[in-house]
């Protein structure tokens, strides 16, 4: 249900990886109502299923909305998804808004544990290196020009920055995706970056973490911090590259 709030993000192209489940379709259910008639909204993940009942589901009368099912661990799901975007003609939006949810938890397990270099490589490959290609390749197709706002959000986590045994799959892919969006919000200053941590959310993704370790927490709705989010990106007074966790706000 959307507030009675005057602010929107204006006519957007609006990418969201990790939109068939947990965090990334919350975001998705909330996010039509901050934007403008006209806009898009591309989804994307792997099962196809959710993210057509995810589209089902949403308001299409005030936006578009596009199913992209591609694997972002591979290239071809990399550029599957910035060619879908390529069929937009950018002089339809002010805003190009980008959110880097897509993520897996993978192996919680000890360092010495890690021999196998096609796991790590995949691990790495999904959770780091298509982040900045899909990143590279949507800001060079939607280069900057005057009235175009372009943001990038990074799906981060508490765990970029403290070290926790058993997590060092985990902590490193998001301490370099953390670094890889300060470096853009540096060499970029026309590009408004954020690192975003959510706090402990109710998703598939923390059931994985209770099977793996038997410790449980306590959790969040996805809507809290999904909300949040949004408030930081329509005040948009944040510091372009910092880190913001919900649980600090
Ligand atoms: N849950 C938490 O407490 C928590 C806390 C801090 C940060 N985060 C971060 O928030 C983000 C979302 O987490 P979540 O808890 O919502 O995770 P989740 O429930 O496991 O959902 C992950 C999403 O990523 C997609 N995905 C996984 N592998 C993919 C691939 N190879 N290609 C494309 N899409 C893929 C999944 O869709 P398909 O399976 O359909 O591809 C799904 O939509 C992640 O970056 C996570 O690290 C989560």
């Amino acid at each position: 249900m959307c507030d009675a709030s005057t602010k929107d993000l204006g006519r957007c192209l609006c990418v969201i990886t990790g939109a068939s489940k947990g965090f990334g379709r919350s975001l998705a259910q909330q996010m039509p109502c901050v934007l403008q008639t006209g806009s898009v909204m591309l989804l994307v993940a792997r099962t196809a299923r959710l993210l057509q009942e995810l589209k089902a589901e949403l308001d299409t009368h005030v936006l578009l909305v596009h199913c992209v099912e591609a694997d972002l661990g591979t290239a071809e799901g990399v550029n599957k998804t910035v060619e879908v975007a390529k069929k937009e003609n950018v002089n339809d939006f002010d805003h190009v808004l980008l959110i880097n949810n897509a993520g897996s938890l993978g192996a919680i397990s000890q360092f010495s544990s890690f021999t196998d270099l096609a796991e790590v490589n995949a691990y790495i490959s999904f959770n780091i290196s298509s982040a900045l290609a899909l990143t590279a390749g949507l800001l060079q197709a939607f280069p900057q020009r005057p009235g175009l706002r372009r943001t990038v959000v990074n799906m981060s986590s508490v765990l970029a920055h403290q070290p926790l045994p058993l997590w060092v799959l985990y902590s490193t892919a998001k301490a370099a995706r953390d670094m890889m969006f300060k470096v853009l919000a540096k060499e970029e200053p026309n590009v408004k970056v954020l690192n975003y941590s959510p706090g402990p959310v109710d998703t598939e993704m923390q059931r994985e973490i209770f099977q793996q370790t038997g410790v449980s927490r306590e959790l969040l709705p996805c809507q809290k911090p999904g909300a949040k989010l949004l408030k930081l990106l329509l005040d948009s007074d944040f510091c372009s590259g910092t880190h913001l966790d919900f649980l600090d706000l």
